[in-house]
Parts: C-alpha cells; sequence; structure tokens
C-alpha cells in the first residue's frame, strides 16, 4: 500500500504546474523525469527496457517461450495541464505491481510479458490524443509529422529531432500486430457510475471515440472604439454561436458529448477586435453513426454562421476515431475473475478515450477501471484510494498470469 502511494506521489512531483494539480506534457523535462523513476521501476524487476523512436517504453519479462505472440499491459504517463494524479499513472503502477507480485510467488510466464508506458496519450501539446499507439501500430502518416504542431508552432518533426529521436524511423518501427497476444488498460474510470453503483471494478465493453476538430475563424482586426457594430468583421460572436452550437447539438442524444476546451482570441486585447479565434470542438459518442451525424450538421451550421457573418474560417479535422469493442472473450475471463476475487462490479462503457480504443484496432484489447472518486479527472481534485487500486491489481495480476500461462 505504502509503496503505490509513494509512487504516486513520487510521479506528481514531475509537474510543471507545482501548484495546481499535475501538468506532464509530452517531451518535456517533466516527462522524462517521470518516465526515468518508471524505468528505475522495471529495472527493479529486471525487465528488458527499450524505447522507440517516438518514445514510447517497454519493459520486457521474458516468457519460457519467447517466440510466443506477448501479453502486453500499460497506459501513458503523460497528464494534460492542471490534471490529476492518477490518470494514465495508475495504470503504469498497477502493471509493475502486478509483476512484482507474480515474480514473489515465483510465477514463470510463459509468453513475455510487456510494460508499456505509451508517449503522448493526451492531445494537449498537438492536439491529438495517443499519438504514441497510433506510431506503435503504423497508424499515422508520414505527412503527420509536419501537420502536427505545438503552441510555440514546432512540428512533432522538430521536437522528436529535439528529443534525439528519428521520425524517419518512427514507421519502420511499427509493430506486427500479432506479434501480440492481448494488451490491457488499467485506468481510472474517471466518471460516476462505479461510485453510485458501489461496485470497486469496471468492465469496459465499448469505448467512445471523439472527432477532434480545429477551427479558426478569420476576422479583421480593428479599434474597439471607433469601428461602428455594422462594420466589423468580429470572429469572437461567430465563435460563441459556435460554442452554444456544440452544446445544442450534442444535448440532443444522451451519449454523445461535445466540448469546446480551448479557445484563443488573437491579438487577445481588450480594446481591438480580434483578427481570429482558434478553438477545439471534440465530439464523441459510443455510437459511429450519431457521431458522424452531429459532426456533419455542425459544419453545415458552422458554415451557416460564417456565410451570415460575412467571415472566412478553417474547419480541420485534426482525429476522428471511431468507437471500439473490447474483446469479448477476454472480458467474460476478467469478469470471472472478478466474481471469484468476490469484487463487485459493473459492465459499462468509458466516455474518455484511451491508448486502449487504438489497440484494440488491430490488437485482442482490454480495458478494466477502477473508481474515481465523484467522477473527478482531469482536475486536480482527481481521486483514487489506494484499496481501490489494489483492487484493480488483484484483477490485473490474476488476468496476467491466466494470459501469460500458455
Ligand atoms: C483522454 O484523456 C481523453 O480525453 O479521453
Ligand atoms: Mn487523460
Ligand atoms: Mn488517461
Amino acid at each position: 500500500m505504502k509503496r503505490i502511494d509513494g509512487h504516486i506521489e513520487t510521479l506528481a512531483q514531475y509537474t510543471s504546474t507545482i501548484d495546481k494539480g499535475v501538468t506532464r506534457i509530452v517531451y518535456t523535462e517533466e516527462d522524462k523525469k517521470a518516465k526515468a523513476y518508471l524505468k528505475k521501476l522495471m529495472e527493479e524487476l529486471s525487465l528488458a527496457i527499450h524505447e522507440d523512436q517516438i518514445g514510447n517504453i517497454f519493459g520486457v519479462w521474458e516468457g519460457s517461450a519467447p517466440n510466443l505472440p506477448q501479453v502486453w499491459v500499460g497506459s501513458h504517463s503523460d497528464a494534460p495541464t492542471n490534471g490529476g494524479k492518477f490518470d494514465g499513472v495508475v495504470g503504469l503502477i498497477a502493471a509493475l505491481e502486478s509483476i512484482r507480485i507474480l515474480k514473489s510467488q515465483g510465477f514463470q510466464p510463459v509468453c513475455d510479458i510487456v510494460v508499456v508506458i505509451f508517449a503522448a496519450e493526451e492531445p494537449t501539446r498537438f492536439g491529438i490524443g495517443c499519438i504514441g499507439s497510433r506510431a506503435l501500430l503504423g497508424m499515422i502518416k508520414e505527412s503527420d509529422f509536419d501537420s502536427w504542431v505545438d503552441e510555440t508552432n514546432r512540428t512533432l518533426r522538430e521536437v522528436l529531432l529535439e528529443n534525439n529521436k528519428d521520425p524517419v524511423r518512427v514507421l519502420d518501427e511499427s509493430l506486427k500486430p500479432d506479434r501480440i497476444k492481448s494488451f490491457v488498460e488499467l485506468h481510472i474510470e474517471q466518471a460516476v457510475v462505479l461510485e453510485r453503483e458501489k461496485a470497486v471494478i469496471g468492465l469496459v465493453d465499448v469505448i467512445a471515440a471523439p472527432t477532434e476538430i480545429q477551427l479558426v475563424i478569420h476576422g479583421e482586426q480593428r479599434h474597439a472604439g471607433s469601428t461602428p457594430m455594422d462594420l466589423r468583421k468580429d470572429p469572437v460572436p461567430a465563435a460563441s454561436e459556435v460554442v452554444l452550437l456544440v452544446e445544442e447539438l450534442t444535448k440532443q442524444n444522451s451519449t454523445s458529448v461535445g466540448t469546446v476546451g480551448k479557445m484563443t482570441i488573437k491579438p487577445g486585447t481588450s480594446n481591438v477586435i480580434a483578427e481570429k479565434v482558434e478553438l477545439s470542438i471534440d465530439i464523441r459518442d459510443i455510437n459511429k453513426e450519431i457521431k458522424d451525424s452531429i459532426v456533419l450538421k455542425m459544419k453545415q451550421e458552422v458554415s451557416k454562421i460564417m456565410a451570415k457573418r460575412g467571415l472566412f474560417y478553417n474547419w480541420e479535422v485534426k482525429g476522428d476515431d471511431f468507437p471500439s469493442k473490447m474483446d469479448e472473450a477476454n472480458l467474460q475471463v476478467i469478469q470471472q475473475i472478478t466474481e471469484r476475487l468476490e469484487l463487485p462490479y459493473k459492465v459499462m462503457p468509458s466516455g474518455a478515450y484511451h491508448d486502449a480504443l487504438i489497440m484494440s484496432r488491430k490488437v485482442r484489447t482490454n480495458l478494466i477501471f477502477v473508481p474515481s472518486k465523484e467522477g473527478i479527472s482531469h482536475a486536480p481534485e482527481e481521486f483514487t484510494s489506494t484499496e481501490e487500486i489494489t483492487s484493480g491489481i488483484k484483477v490485473l495480476t490474476e488476468f496476467l498470469k491466466e494470459l501469460s500461462y500458455s
């Protein structure tokens, strides 16, 4: 118990916002320190460590038949701006703790067990999530290295080069999915379902997927005092209409959610009519058809708003993922384990996405939840108790044992 708390508290110190939650943006010093700490834990477990060119880190526990497809387990180490201590980190600590328990039991896996720390699960830096898992499965294009830019206008390619990574080799390195027998991720729920149901374990059957859009509305930068209202091309009221549209269209379905999480007004001065507004739009659903129809309707309505106001705009779809079902047979196995351990559980969807969403495109994948206090996540108040994490670890340990034994 103390060990788990210690790891979580230590990792929480690797943040660029010491006084407000955990901010650990990929490829920054904080993320490197967190990864170094996790690598040290891997070393202590005698795992063979290697790292790929996008920054995913792997710790391999060699099985007695290392040529067999491997069992993979892991999550991510990055955290969004002012996020919490548990998102991603819990899955990594749980994976390492499970291996420690199995080793202490004298267990020897038949196939390899690989702990993976994914790079860049959060979209905070480049506006698109799960870059590490996408790269690993060969699901990014050569042009993405130049079109994905951070706030300082540095491309993913430039950032990788600055970090002594070779972007040219990223796609060559992508893994053959048949090398992986199964992938499992343990994660905090980030919602309130388990707490309400008094359950300790969430068995995820489907993961909702986002469409991530970057909308730039171009206006005309003018004087706020001397420009009459009827002569303005102000992008800010137009952006406000878009924000309300996102809320209105997604509220029409109980399974849909829509968020404008980032809005930048440029130049951003009180007495200047803005030159442009940049907005992020994140639309999600567990049903692809519903999500696509919302996005289509939104695109049509945005076009009407801009025509009415005489404004130019750019609508760029940065990511368009589809929801994914988790592996049904292994879901049954995890359910049986949970019942055997007499832990109350709930089969449920995931509203948040995870590397498990991407991995499930090509690999048998499962996702296990532990509760989040009051459902709070992506906020400094994020909390999961050590007892709850320990319950998750028990399930994960048994699952890894079953998977890697044949
Ligand atoms: C992942 O962090 C998400 O935004 O769902
Ligand atoms: Mn997150
Ligand atoms: Mn996460």
